[in-house]
């Protein structure tokens, strides 16, 4: 398997994909269902992250059992949705950005393959969380649908699962957040860790709690998501047609000898 899409709210099926046929993986962590098929000759692994039905709230999600997953399938690359709220008023309802930094506000959840033991103590840069490479076709493909796509953007990831009080939005927003999520961290932290270059292509599905009357539901999110989810495959399609093959970019290398945590499985 080359790469893996992982769809957030509202993107559970790639639809795209040929020669379809699930698949179960058995980590350390548990074990990992998705979806496994051909697109343009390139084998791709669908993952839904909510699991199947949209079961699994972002503070049960099992991160390291999905990535360690991919990682023993192969994926060498991974492109990822996330629905956003926005603290930033350019970044409107129906707009993607391709974010390129993060806020860590999780709380209890595992995020990190290293814990110590014989790998020692491990800490790793994320001067560029997201892979450069992928965000720069991300933003290719979406102009060349002439969709509005913001290159950058600040997520700040929440526990969750409920939503935000208004004060705490214009807390992230002093603090230069621009968007707020539950589920980037530590999706795109376990990425790096396993040398899997990762992207995330965030749709703005409302403003942020106290930024617009009334109060969110899970509803609207889910709702704006399903009116954009067309434009977002075919943003995914363009970039799996057009990344090329031969990965040029130091993701890869963001753990030294990090391969040798991965031979024990
Ligand atoms: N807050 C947190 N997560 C979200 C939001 C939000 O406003 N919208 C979509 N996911």
């Amino acid at each position: 398997m080359e790469v893996a899409i992982i769809g957030g709210t509202g993107v559970y099926d790639p639809g795209i994909l040929t020669d379809r046929k699930e698949i179960n993986v058995q980590t350390p962590y548990g074990p990992v269902n998705a979806m496994a098929g051909v697109y343009n000759g390139i084998e791709v692994v669908f993952l839904p992250r909510h699991g199947v039905g949209h079961s699994v709230p972002p503070h049960r999600i099992n991160y390291r059992a999905n990535i360690w997953g991919l990682r023993r399938l192969g994926v060498k690359r991974i492109i990822a949705t996330t629905a956003v709220g926005s603290l930033n008023p350019k970044m409107r309802p129906g707009e993607m950005v391709i974010i390129d930094q993060f806020l860590d506000f999780t709380k209890g959840r595992p995020s990190t393959f290293f814990e110590g033991g014989p790998h020692g103590v491990v800490h790793v840069d994320y001067t560029e969380p997201y892979c450069p490479e992928i965000r720069a076709e991300i933003r290719k493909a979406a102009a060349s649908f002439g969709y509005q796509a913001h290159d950058g953007g600040v997520y700040v990831c929440t526990e969750g699962p409920r939503f935000e009080t208004p004060a705490e939005i214009r807390m992230f927003a002093k603090l230069g957040g621009d968007l707020v999520g539950m589920t980037n961290v530590p999706e795109v932290v376990l990425a790096r860790e396993a040398g899997i270059c990762y992207a995330t292509i965030s749709m703005v599905t409302n403003y942020a709690a106290g930024m617009a009357t009334g109060p969110l539901t899970h509803e609207e999110v889910v709702a704006l998501m399903q009116e954009n989810t067309q434009r977002l495959r075919q943003v995914i399609v363009a970039v799996l047609k057009t990344l090329p093959k031969a990965q040029n970019c130091s993701c890869q290398s963001a753990v030294p000898n990090g391969d040798l945590l991965f031979k024990e499985d």
